[in-house]
C-alpha cells in the first residue's frame, strides 16, 4: 500500500489543472441518475481530492462524507465546501483505514479520478474493496472509477499524453503537460508544470506510478464482497469493452 500520495505537493496544481466544470458535465448527470435510481440518501467519498464531486453530491444527497490521504487537498475542499455553504464532512485518512473514521455505515462508496491506481497491486485492491464494502448498508452501492489501461498497454510500451491546459493570470501562463509512460503493469505518471512569464520559462515536474489494473483485477476482488458486478465504458453508461473503452468503471451491489 502506498501511504503517501502521487500528487503529494502538488494538490494546488491539480486543482487548477483539472477542468472541474467540464468534468462535472460529463460525470455529473451519470452519478445523479445512477445514486437517484438506487435512491441514495448517504454517501462515502473516497480520494476526494478538493472536493468537487462530493460538494455537488451533496447537493442531492443528505449525508456526504469525503476523505483523502493528502492534507492539503482536504484543506482545499473544506475552502470550496465552507465557500458553497455545502454540509459535507471531510476526514484525513487513506484507503487502509478509513472505515475506523468514517463514522457510520452509508448507501453508496464513490471513488473517482482514476484513484484506485494509486494502489500497489491487486492484494491491496483486495483489502480495499472489503473496506468498501465493509461501510456500506445492504445493498449499498459501489462506484470506483478507473482509466481502461487495457486499452493503453494494448497499445504498446511508449509515452501517452493528455490534452495539456493552459491557464493565464495577472499576465503569467502556466502551461499543465501530464503525460503516463507505459512499459508494463507499472505505469509511470508525470505532471509537468511550465511556468511561461517574459524573461524565460521555468519548469516543475511531478512524478509517481500507479498500478494498470485491469477487467479481470477487478472483477475478481470484487468476488463475494459485491452480488452484482457491472462495469461501464464511460459515463454515458456504454458496457466496458476492452479494446474501446475509455474508461473502466465498476458499479458494484452488495
Ligand atoms: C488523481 S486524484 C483524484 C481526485 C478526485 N477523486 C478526482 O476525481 O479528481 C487522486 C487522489 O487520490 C488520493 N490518494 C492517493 N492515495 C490514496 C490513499 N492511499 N488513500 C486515500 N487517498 C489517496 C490523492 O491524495 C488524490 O487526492
Amino acid at each position: 500500500m502506498n501511504r503517501r500520495s502521487v500528487l503529494e505537493g502538488f494538490a494546488l496544481d491539480y486543482d487548477r489543472m483539472v477542468d472541474w466544470r467540464k468534468r462535472l458535465a460529463i460525470e455529473g448527470p451519470f452519478l445523479r441518475k445512477l445514486f437517484s435510481k438506487h435512491a441514495v440518501r448517504s454517501l462515502l467519498e473516497g480520494a476526494c481530492g478538493p472536493g468537487h464531486h462530493a460538494i455537488y453530491l451533496s447537493s442531492f444527497i443528505e449525508r456526504v462524507r469525503a476523505f483523502d490521504i493528502d492534507g492539503e487537498m482536504l484543506q482545499l475542499a473544506r475552502g470550496y465546501s465552507s465557500q458553497a455553504k455545502a454540509k459535507v464532512r471531510f476526514f484525513l485518512a487513506d484507503f487502509l483505514n478509513f472505515p475506523r473514521k468514517a463514522n457510520g455505515v452509508f448507501d453508496a462508496f464513490l471513488c473517482l479520478g482514476n484513484s484506485f491506481a494509486h494502489l500497489q497491486g491487486r492484494k491491496d485492491l483486495r483489502r480495499v474493496l472489503a473496506n468498501v464494502a465493509r461501510v456500506l448498508k445492504p445493498e449499498g452501492l459501489a462506484v470506483i472509477h478507473l482509466i481502461n489501461f487495457e486499452l493503453m498497454l494494448g497499445e504498446g510500451p511508449g509515452v501517452r499524453f493528455v490534452s495539456p491546459r493552459l491557464i493565464t493570470e495577472k499576465g503569467l501562463t502556466t502551461a499543465y503537460v501530464k503525460f503516463f509512460v507505459v512499459n508494463d503493469r507499472r505505469i509511470g505518471v508525470h505532471f509537468v508544470k511550465l511556468l511561461i512569464r517574459r524573461e524565460g520559462i521555468s519548469q516543475e515536474t511531478h512524478s509517481g506510478e500507479l498500478t494498470a489494473f485491469k477487467k479481470d483485477d477487478i472483477l475478481a476482488a470484487a468476488k463475494g464482497l459485491f452480488r452484482r458486478r457491472e462495469l461501464f465504458g464511460d459515463y454515458d453508461f456504454s458496457r466496458y469493452v476492452r479494446k474501446t473503452s475509455p474508461q473502466m468503471i465498476l458499479v458494484a451491489r452488495k
